[in-house]
This record gives structure tokens, sequence and C-alpha cells, in this order.
């Protein structure tokens, strides 16, 4: 499989998608043991270039890079010289002028990887971390990879909901790519009506107001992170309200099928959009995305050095 660039999951085809998740299976007993594959990357620099905060995905990309045998230099936007006004295109072709091969990007602007890739030589790689409200690419893989082994391949028989903030949010619109690309028998989506898009995003997409509707009889509920700076816009009236309305209870995932997954990208708020009880309980699979990410990770930056 020939991949350049990870930007969107928009730009790839089913066929590439279940390769990578297929290769990121293949993976997993390396990525979760110290049964590494350390030759494959030797020689090889990655930065993870990130001017937002994580822990998830910042973390498992520098596990990932490491397991292959990568050198890894982890960017520190708060401690770096954007501080003093350097742009993002400066600060990372200083970076690829130390010999960095690969750039794993997080940034609040939309769109800002294809700046950064037409700044850059022609030989170095970006895989995008999440960039604005866009996409979150590696995500998205994982959530269908976590889907895939607890629920099986063929995503045509699979009723999914997905609740909360997706109007803000990158994971859902890779999340959304990836499940209509596989063909997902059946989305819902349901939240407050300021935090749905009204773009295309939702094209295919059944939307169900009433949450208890929305997570009838599913295999999926993806819950979605409240941006509590929604709050300060007046887009949530209160934290109380919203839970009513929107959070996930052991009631309400009684609605469910009875092995319904549970599945939320973290961070969470909980006690608002999901209780510790679901968070923590029998059906959650919100670790095992974790636990994916490193993984997925790997499938990523060996596809994208054809290692
Ligand atoms: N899911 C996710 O992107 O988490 P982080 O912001 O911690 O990386």
């Amino acid at each position: 499989m020939n991949l350049t660039h990870l930007v969107s999951l928009a730009d790839l085809s089913a066929g590439q998608i279940t390769a990578l998740l297929d290769r990121a299976q293949d993976l997993r007993p390396q990525a979760l043991s110290g049964n590494t594959q350390r030759g494959a990357l030797q020689g090889k620099s990655v930065c993870t270039l990130f001017f937002e905060p994580s822990t998830r995905t910042r973390s498992s990309f520098q596990l990932a890079a490491m397991r292959l045998g990568a050198d890894v230099l982890g960017f520190d936007a708060s401690h770096s010289s954007g501080s003093k006004g350097e742009t993002a295109v400066d600060t990372m072709r200083n970076l690829e002028a130390m010999g960095v091969d690969a750039f794993v990007v997080r940034t609040s602007v939309d769109g800002q990887l294809s700046e950064l890739i037409d700044a850059a030589n022609a030989s170095t790689r970006f895989i995008n971390a999440g960039d604005g409200r866009s996409n979150h690419p590696t995500q998205g893989l994982l959530d269908m990879l976590t889907i895939r082994q607890h629920k099986g391949h063929d995503f045509s028989r699979f009723k999914i909901a997905m609740a909360g903030d997706i109007r803000h949010s990158r994971v859902a619109r890779s999340d959304l790519h990836a499940l209509k690309a596989l063909g997902c028998g059946e989305i819902r989506v349901c939240g407050p009506q300021a935090l749905l898009p009204d773009d295309a995003t939702l094209d295919g997409c059944t939307r169900v107001a009433d949450f208890d509707e929305a997570i009838a009889d599913v295999d999926v509920v993806m819950m979605l992170r409240l941006q509590r700076e929604r709050m300060q816009e007046g887009l949530v009236t209160s934290l109380e309200h919203y839970h009513s309305q929107y959070g996930l209870d052991t009631r309400r995932l009684a609605l469910a099928k009875p092995d319904a997954l549970v599945m939320h990208p973290g961070p969470m708020n909980r006690g608002v959009e999901i209780t510790d009880a679901v968070a923590d309980g029998p059906q959650s699979a919100i670790m095992a995305q974790v636990s994916n990410g490193v993984a997925v990770r790997m499938a990523v930056l060996k596809t994208i050095f054809g290692a």
C-alpha cells in the first residue's frame, strides 16, 4: 500500500482502511509487549509536533515510533520559540533541517497539514494527529479496529449511535469517514441542535433528537467529549441539563443491545457525558481503544515509510 502522508480518512478507500486495520491487528502483540520491531524504522527520525495538548495521541505515537526503532523527538510548543512569534512552517522547517524524516502534527488550525506539506521537502512525511475540528485519522482507525475486534468485520450488520458535540469534534468526522467507507449499516447521531454540524458531515446518518431513542438496540455507543468551552459560548445551558439529556448512564445503556460496546476517545468528562459506572463497566471498550492506538500508529508509521 502506497501512502506518503496521512491527513484525512476521507482520502482513503475502504480497501486502504481495511489494509491499515489488518496491519495494526498483526502488530498488536508487538505494540503492547517488549517483543518489538526495533529494526523497522532504524535510522528514521520522527517528531511529534504538537501545538495543542495531548495525553493519548502523543504518547502512543512516541511509543509506536520507539517500538519500531525510530529516533523520537518530542516538540513542546509551550517551551518553543513559537512563543516568540515563530510560525508553524518555520518551526517545521528548522526541525526538518535537523534531519527529521516525519512529523506527527497536532494543531488547532483546520487544514494546516497542507500548508506544512507544501513547505516541506518532498521526502518528508506527515501524519495528522488532529487538526482543528477537521480530522483525527488515527483515532478513527483505532476506533474501527476496536469495533472489529469486539463485533467482527462486517460493518453492514452494525447499528451505531454517536452522541454529543459532533459539530466541534474531529474524532466524530474521522469516525464518520471510516464508518461510511466500511459500509456501516446504520449511524444514528444525537446531540443538542447547536452542537450538530450543518454541513455535509451527517449525510447518510439518521438524526435522532431523543437519546433514549437513538441508543435503542444499537451495537455500539460512541460518546464524545463535551467541550466545556461551549458553555461559555452559550451553546450548552448547564452541565446538569446536558447530562440529563445526553449523558450515558446504566439506565440508558440498558436500552442498547445487551452486549453493546461503549466507546469514548478521551479525555472524558466523568459525570457529564458518561458516568463512572458506564466508563468503568463491563461494556466499556475505552481502554481497549487506548491500547489499539499504539498498534494503529505503528501500522501507519510503517506504511508511510514503506517499511
Ligand atoms: N483521543 C485523543 O485525541 O486524546 P488526546 O487529546 O489525549 O491525544
